[in-house]
């Protein structure tokens, strides 16, 4: 068993190229808030506590997920700055100041990370701490060489694999052409020994007004003391974001990984470039997603459906078998083989039963279609109770608000309206039930009975001759 470890989540930035009211480690990729992608990831690999470092009054803390522990940084720039305002998080209280004697709670390694890196995963930050631990390190990072190195900080290794130095390049005045030629990068992630790391940091000089987390480096390496590199070939964790663009990249990325996820999982996605899924999705195997199809928030979709093309279901609950195509559905419940589309508008509080069919522009508020039922074509239904094998005409249309209050519409089961149906609502239609077609419905029909309601057809005969004499006048 690995000794427990904390993770720090550095968060503090101050985001200004993004242009936004929202601090940048709430914005969102794949629907899920940058810093909770790294804090999902400490969680899987196992932290025993995380720490995020915001500003005061920045909103970050109302942001962060349950159990998240926060730490103010109320001075200081820069990554060793943001490090240090969590001194006293990491190591418990009393150790603020040098870390003197009885400051030593903080056993165990803090592995700290980058608020705005998302795609940091579990498996690095396994492997970081696995090498940390190997090489008896103090200090270990986590390094890639499969990107354009940069801007980014660099690391030299000794002939051992340990590191031996790592230098800034972001401004690259003063730097040789062999050092800026050091293809091995900083992504910066970190895992190092707590005690070590604060006391260090306390050492670490400014340089341009910024106190670089980075700077504990050499300082570990002057006491004679190890620091290690874990290499890592996914350079997702590298992609951190500071503008709408970078924001992009990240959103592009992640849709990779969670849409490979899924096929993995036994899920085919027919043209996966233009398909969108957020984070919290889930996807039953022998399922295929369509083109166009945007899969967003709580929506759970079961085994062996097909959506799309062109679908849009956010917060919904799909189940086995069922059909949706280019459709919209919005915290709606599509029952097991039931068919929805194409052109179906499904809003919140609607549930479809089993092997219901909601057809051709179609809307569904609130309302419950019950096992079987039809509503094919050209229908709003509002506040409605449909009971199961019902088939409702084109154009059945309930009329649910009165101008102050909605109502609702009941129809019993194997009800059979006529097409232009107007149900106004209260309304009570018996099992079995029918309605003539074009009836504006205001009153409950029986059991069993025929409801109509419209004006008598009546027939002028000798109409098409009378209207030609006339324009021969
Ligand atoms: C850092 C590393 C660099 C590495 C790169 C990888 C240092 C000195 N350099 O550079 O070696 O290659 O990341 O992307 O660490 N933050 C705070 N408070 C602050 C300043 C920053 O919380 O006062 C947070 C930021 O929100 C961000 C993270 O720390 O999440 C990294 O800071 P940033 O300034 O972006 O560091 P880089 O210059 O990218
Ligand atoms: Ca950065």
């Amino acid at each position: 068993m690995a000794a427990p470890f904390t993770v720090l989540i550095m968060a503090a930035g101050q985001g200004t190229r993004m242009r936004s009211d929202v601090p940048k480690v709430l914005h969102r990729i794949a629907g899920k808030p940058l810093v909770e992608w790294v804090v999902d990831a400490a969680r899987e690999a196992g932290a025993a506590r995380v720490v995020a470092v915001v500003r005061p009054g920045d909103g970050v803390a109302e942001g962060l997920p349950d159990g998240v522990e926060v730490a103010e940084q109320r001075e200081g720039e820069g990554t060793g700055a943001a490090v240090l305002a969590a001194r006293e998080a990491v190591l418990g209280a009393g150790s603020s100041g040098a870390a003197g004697p009885g400051a030593r709670a903080g056993d165990g390694p803090v592995v700290v990370l980058s608020g705005d890196h998302p795609l940091v995963t579990s498996e690095q930050i396994e492997g970081l701490l696995r090498e940390h631990e190997a090489r008896g390190a103090l200090a270990t990072l986590l390094t890639t060489d499969r990107l354009d190195p940069t801007g980014y900080g660099r690391v030299v290794r000794d002939s051992d694999g340990t590191v031996d130095r790592i230098y800034e390049t972001k401004y690259p005045e003063g730097l040789s052409e062999e050092e800026l030629a050091v293809p091995e990068i900083n992504l910066g992630a970190y895992a190092f020994d707590s005690n070590t790391l604060f006391d260090a940091l306390d050492r670490v000089e400014l340089e341009r007004g910024e106190r670089y987390l980075t700077g504990v480096v050499p300082l570990v390496r002057a006491d004679g003391r190890t620091v290690a590199a874990h290499m890592t070939a996914d350079a997702d964790a590298a992609l951190g974001v500071n503008d709408r663009a970078g924001l992009m990249d990240a959103e592009a990325a992640a849709q990779r990984r969670l849409i490979e996820r899924h096929a993995r999982a036994g899920v085919t996605f027919l043209q996966p470039g233009t398909t969108r899924v957020e984070a919290g999705v889930t996807i039953g195997h022998d399922s295929v997603i369509g083109p166009g199809t945007v899969l967003e928030g709580d929506t759970s979709v079961g085994e062996g459906c097909e959506l799309g093309p062109h679908t849009t279901a956010r917060d919904a609950t799909i189940h086995d078998g069922a059909v949706v195509a280019h459709s919209f559905v919005l915290g709606a419940e599509i029952g097991p083989d039931a068919q929805v589309g194409p052109f179906a508008y499904l809003r919140p509080g609607t549930i479809l039963r089993e092997g219901a069919k909601v057809g051709a522009f179609v809307e569904v508020k609130n309302s419950d279609i019950g096992a079987g039922a039809k509503v094919p074509h050209l229908s709003y239904i509002g506040d409605a109770d449909v009971g199961e094998a019902s088939n409702l005409g084109a154009s059945t249309i309930t009329a649910n608000y009165d101008g102050r209050k909605k109502h609702r519409t009941k129809l019993g089961k194997s009800v059979k309206t006529g097409v232009h149906t107007s149900l106004v609502a209260p309304l009570d239609v018996g099992d079995r039930a029918y309605t003539g077609a074009g009836s504006t419905i205001t009153s409950d029909v029986p059991e069993g009975a025929l409801g109509i309601a419209r004006e008598k057809q009546k027939n002028v005969e000798g109409y098409a001759d009378r209207v030609e004499e006339d324009s021969q006048k």
